[in-house]
């Protein structure tokens, strides 16, 4: 039992607006807020602009490349809704504290954060030696970019005591799959840093939810064959997982197979050890994995 939050704000955060609101047919909670979703020019975050301005929300969209965060845009608008485009590389720290000022001086607080851009690395260790740089570009993209987006965005909402913050996570946090070394610890950083900053903001009404996606269709899955096959979520359906996140503020949302992983790797970890490692051989590394030089 929460002891921050008076009987009264607890059943309503908790139970009368996540259960009862659509039951209600209340408005989505998301109506009028300002939604700020990173790597929004394709996939997931694309799809997740379309839904959440679809519930009324403003949506703020950072990516790199701004002829497709315009295309997102013009999207929005022809569907009725409105957003706004923020080309912004999340690696550079100077353009993160840039873009975290332009938006409050723009749009004031901004209630809402999706931490979608992300990059994926899956590439053995034997072929990782001589690649510290790998474990570098995932770590500055998938981790210290949304940290600095988190703690610039952060005053405004503890101050008018609410925000949400959604990382867009996998499910390879629990699975701990071979040859993702570099782009699971990144991810699994950032699932931590969530889990202990919610215990810190949770007085003041400003909660995290780590959402750990199985696999989605999208590029950034297409260079790997071995999941050509795969039964895979569409990025709409990945969308409404991310909306589901910022209508009713779970702490995590998570797949069966990542929660039994997760259990059996506590309860049993030599022997899955042995499982990964046996299962692994079946999905060697790609070509490029084995010879890329970028
Ligand atoms: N697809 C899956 O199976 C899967 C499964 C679990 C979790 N996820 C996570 O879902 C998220 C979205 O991925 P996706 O599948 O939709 O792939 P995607 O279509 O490749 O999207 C990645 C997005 O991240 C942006 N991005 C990459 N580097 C960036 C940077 N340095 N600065 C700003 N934006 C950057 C890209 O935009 P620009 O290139 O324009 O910058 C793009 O919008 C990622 O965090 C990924 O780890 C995906």
């Amino acid at each position: 039992m929460n002891l921050l939050l008076t009987p009264r704000a607890f059943v309503r955060r908790h139970l009368l607006a996540p259960v009862l609101g659509p039951v209600l047919g209340l408005p989505s909670p998301l109506a009028g807020r300002t939604v700020l979703i990173t790597g929004a020019s394709s996939g997931i975050g694309e799809a997740t602009a379309l839904a959440v301005a679809a519930r009324g929300a403003t949506v703020l969209l950072v990516a790199r490349r701004r002829p497709d965060l315009d295309r997102v845009v013009r999207e929005v608008e022809e569907a009725g809704g409105t957003a706004y485009a923020y080309p912004c590389d999340l690696t550079d720290g100077q353009a993160v504290d840039a873009l975290v000022e332009t938006v409050l001086a723009e749009h004031g607080t901004v209630d809402m954060l999706v931490n979608n851009a992300g990059r994926s690395i899956r590439r053995s260790l034997e072929y990782s030696y001589d690649r510290m740089h790998d474990f570098e570009r995932t770590m500055a993209v998938n981790y210290f970019g949304p940290v600095r987006l988190i703690l610039g965005l952060m005053p405004a909402m503890r101050a008018q005591r609410f925000g949400h913050v959604v990382n867009v996570v996998t499910w390879g946090v629990q699975i701990k799959a071979p040859r993702f070394a570099a782009y699971i610890a990144s991810k699994t950083a950032l699932d931590t840093f969530a889990r202990i900053a919610g215990r810190e903001t949770y007085a003041d009404n400003v909660t995290f939810t780590n959402l750990r996606l199985s696999l989605v269709r999208t590029d950034m899955i297409s260079a790997t064959d071995a999941y050509e096959r795969s039964p895979a979520k569409t990025p709409e359906q990945a969308a409404a997982l991310v909306v589901r996140a910022l209508e009713d503020r779970p702490l995590t949302i998570s797949t069966a197979v990542g929660n039994l992983s997760e259990v059996l790797n506590l309860a049993a970890p030599r022997l899955m050890d042995a499982i990964a490692a046996t299962a692994s051989r079946r999905f060697p590394d790609s070509p490029a994995a084995r010879g890329a030089s970028d």
